[in-house]
């Protein structure tokens, strides 16, 4: 049986899709690379915002069309949007099985009885916010315990889950809805994988959680934070470098967070630290806790720790309500606190959500659009500037492999291939090398930049 697994989403998304191949590849299945070949496809989805989900209802169209020529082909819906549409997805013509993130570890089962019987299956979680989990929690916690070691979809970095779910209800986000409540990962689990991990050959690992910086574990006497976590992954032989995504704008263990990140080497400097608008009164409608100044005063207190850190952020324009004066302060933010880079969104309301039921989308598309271009263009400049800083320098880059779009900056490495790879602060490094060189830690100097990337001359590996 060949089954074909696709991805929409974030990197949680990514992790689970990881775990569902292996499970899979446990199980006897093999996983192809096409539609063409495959008797299964398994769609692992995300919610986020309309868009995202547009996108996997016109693949399912095509999936639909496929089907009227190969019938016995079996069709999956995992992840957010399963968990969100449930049964309303079961009777789109395409989809056989459904199954939500929190069901995963039953995904084996429910795609064999699908296989044997026939007949479509549905795994969402009831009342995901009120259930019973702790059981549901062991059964997952087992699954990805057991297959959460990477398949080296990047040579030499993993990502590893420290939490699951959300409890912060901001007021657009799905995502408390989909993943369900606030769990932590029992620090013995996460610490184990990525010592399995290491010995693989791994050398960065990313930390993933909704609220990275919260994450707290209680184990007799001791609580463990996030900052625990990165000395101890920083202990483990083989790991050199650390970091963590994403960050909420509070108080909650940041000051031993930046510690760890001064005075460990293995903690890179990097932190995603959403702001999602520099308006108070947005911010409040958001039912995010702090005040542009609040975020820019801990902004400040990163850098006076950490004074080489990368900070990104994350923004959303024309949220209902949004002015122009508001949208100027969100310029004023983005100017202040001098980004490395921003993720910005337009936007879109989700069914479910406190801003959709109370808030109307009154923000018409075209202006959230042109807000949008506004942010990226400004943001731009502000990158270029801070890019600059990297020229004639020579950094060290961990490659990821070829570079997937050619790019004209790089200079040449005796007609060798086009890399990419990421310094310790996320930036992309662009230059020409040999592909063997994935995986590896290496030396470049940087001789040209842009507002996204810095090319530059292959000065060879790191031990
Ligand atoms: N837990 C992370 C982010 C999760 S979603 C955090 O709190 O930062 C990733 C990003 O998508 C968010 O930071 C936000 O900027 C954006 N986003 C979430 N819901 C959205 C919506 N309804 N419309 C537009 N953007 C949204
Ligand atoms: Fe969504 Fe807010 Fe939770 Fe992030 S912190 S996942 S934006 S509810
Ligand atoms: Fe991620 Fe999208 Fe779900 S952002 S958590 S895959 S809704």
């Amino acid at each position: 049986m060949k089954v074909h697994l696709q991805t929409y989403g974030c990197q949680m998304n990514k992790l689970d899709t990881m775990l569902v191949s292996n499970a899979l590849k446990d199980a006897g299945f093999n996983l192809t690379d096409s539609v063409k070949n495959s008797d299964v496809v398994l769609i692992n989805t995300c919610s986020v915002r309309e868009h995202a989900e547009q996108r996997v209802f016109s693949h399912l169209g095509h999936l639909k069309h496929i089907k009227r020529t190969r019938p016995n082909i079996v069709v999956g819906v995992i992840g957010c949007m399963a968990q969100r549409l449930g049964a309303e997805l079961l009777r789109n013509g395409a989809v056989d099985l459904v199954c939500g993130p929190a069901q995963i570890p039953r995904i084996v089962e429910l795609l064999k009885k699908t296989l044997q019987t026939r007949q479509k299956s549905l795994a969402v979680t009831e009342d995901i916010r009120q259930r019973n989990f702790e059981e549901q929690d062991l059964s997952i916690e087992r699954f990805e315990s057991t297959y959460g070691i990477e398949d080296k979809q990047l040579a030499g970095q993993a990502f590893v889950r420290a939490m699951r779910g959300c409890n912060n209800f901001c007021t657009y986000c799905v995502v408390p809805y989909v993943r369900g409540p606030e769990v932590c990962r029992p620090p013995e689990s996460i610490i184990q994988q990525i010592k399995r991990l290491a010995d693989r050959g791994v050398k960065q690992v990313t930390l993933l959680g909704q609220t990275i910086n919260s994450y707290k574990y209680k184990a007799g006497e001791k609580i463990y934070s996030l900052a625990d976590l990165l000395w101890m992954a920083g202990d483990i032989e083989g790991i050199e470098w650390i970091k963590f995504i994403t960050s909420y704008p509070c108080e909650q263990f940041f000051d031993d967070i930046l510690q760890a990140m001064a005075d460990s080497t293995k903690v890179c400097n990097y932190l995603h630290l959403p702001a999602q608008s520099g308006s108070d009164r947005i911010l409040r409608a958001m039912n995010r806790h702090y005040t542009a100044n609040r975020y820019l005063e801990l902004i400040d207190r990163a850098r006076d720790t950490v004074p080489d850190i990368a900070i990104a952020g994350d923004f959303i324009v024309g949220f209902p309500g949004e002015t122009d004066k508001d949208f100027a302060a969100t310029k004023e933010l983005v100017r202040k606190a001098k980004y490395r880079n921003c993720f910005i969104f337009k936007y879109s309301p989700r069914p479910g959500t406190k801003a959709d039921k109370q808030f109307p989308d009154d923000v018409p598309y075209e202006l959230k659009q042109k807000r949008n271009i506004e942010l990226l263009r400004l943001q731009e400049k502000i990158s270029e500037e801070l890019n600059k800083a990297f020229l004639s320098r020579q950094i060290r880059v961990l490659v990821e492999g070829l570079s997937k779009k050619p790019h004209t900056g790089a200079s040449g490495y005796g007609g060798h291939s086009q890399l990419v790879g990421r310094t310790a602060t996320e930036h992309i490094v662009v230059f020409n090398g040999p592909l063997s060189l994935a995986g590896e830690f290496v030396n470049v100097r940087i001789t040209q930049t842009s507002p996204l990337t810095l090319f530059g001359l292959y000065e060879g590996r790191q031990a």
